[in-house]
């Protein structure tokens, strides 16, 4: 059996691959062409975020039995196509879920203290306490959209800092989360219309694609902030680019953005928007923990 591991990984995936006696190929540089030409020899592959596994590259993988993502989403693979060839296509969902519930709350505290921006200015010479007077997250209304593994964790570490968590999700019951202090709301609107602070674990989907836009910055309050460490698309970029400029969403804290690299998105002009580079699995340990759940 022979698996192509084609995107950056520790060294562990391959440990693991190899002592169950499979033939293990890492190259991370293939070009779609090359992929497309090479891709028929292997049973299995592995990938992270850079390969894409096109229709066209899945209609010459006549061998290939699995496609395993190292990570939660499997936007970079086209299923419908995989499916129809007879691939399965695999995830690792829960490797990473403590580091991007962790980023979550990390830039929850930064929009609050304004830590990034206090950062530069102190590097340019300037000693601006004023100006970066912070606000408190304990007593604040948390609402986190979707309480899957990663959004149950960021409930959890949010009730650890004194928030008043609410929560919304289609698919849970308050009997799913009875150890939990999460108040579950059936509208989403009422997360909108209450909370202090939104934040996002739910995938990009169809009926997922643009789900804040106008209409639910408008029910907010006034000065809410955001978090977005899921998928880019989920909040509309032209639409939170109004609403911080006009001063309802106080600060936004942008992990992932439509189009990544964000090159010339107009979110980046704003000072009260904290950007980071698709950082949420970024740890050592969560790494690890994909490439080892992907060779298993
Ligand atoms: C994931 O889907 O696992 C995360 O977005 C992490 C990543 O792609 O780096």
């Amino acid at each position: 059996m022979k698996v192509l591991i084609s995107d950056n990984l520790p060294d562990i995936c391959k440990t693991i691959l190899e002592s169950a006696d499979i033939q293990v190929i890492t190259k991370t540089d293939f070009t779609p062409e090359e992929l497309q030409k090479e891709i028929g020899v292997y049973n299995g592959l592995i990938i992270r975020s850079s390969t894409q596994c096109t229709p066209e590259i899945i209609e010459r993988a006549d061998k290939l039995q699995a496609i395993c993502r190292a990570g939660v989403g499997v936007d970079n693979v086209n299923v419908p196509a995989a499916t129809k060839k007879g691939v399965i296509v695999m995830n690792t969902p829960g490797g990473n879920t403590t580091s991007t519930a962790e980023h979550a709350i990390t830039l929850l505290l930064a929009l609050s203290r304004n830590i990034p921006q206090a950062c530069n200015s102190v590097r340019e010479g300037k000693w601006e306490r004023k100006k970066f007077t912070g606000t408190q997250v304990s007593g604040k209304i948390l609402g986190v959209i979707g309480l899957g593994k990663i959004g149950k964790e960021v409930a959890k570490r949010a009730i650890a800092l004194e928030m008043k968590v609410l929560g919304y999700d289609p698919f849970v019951s308050n009997e799913k989360i009875p150890h939990l202090n999460i108040h579950l709301v059936k509208d989403l609107d009422e997360i909108y219309r209450q909370a202090d602070y939104i934040t996002l674990h739910i995938p990009l989907i169809k009926d997922t694609k643009n789900l804040i836009s106008n209409r639910e910055f408008e029910l907010m309050k006034n000065g809410v902030r955001i978090i977005n460490c899921a998928r880019g698309g989920i909040i509309s970029e032209d639409a939170l680019y109004d609403a911080l400029v006009s001063g309802k969403v106080a600060g936004a804290a942008i992990d992932v953005f439509e189009k990544e690299p964000p090159e010339g998105n107009k979110l980046l002009e704003l000072d009260n928007v904290l950007p980071t580079p698709h950082l949420g699995a970024l740890t050592e340990e969560a790494q690890y923990a994909v490439a080892r759940d992907a060779a298993e």
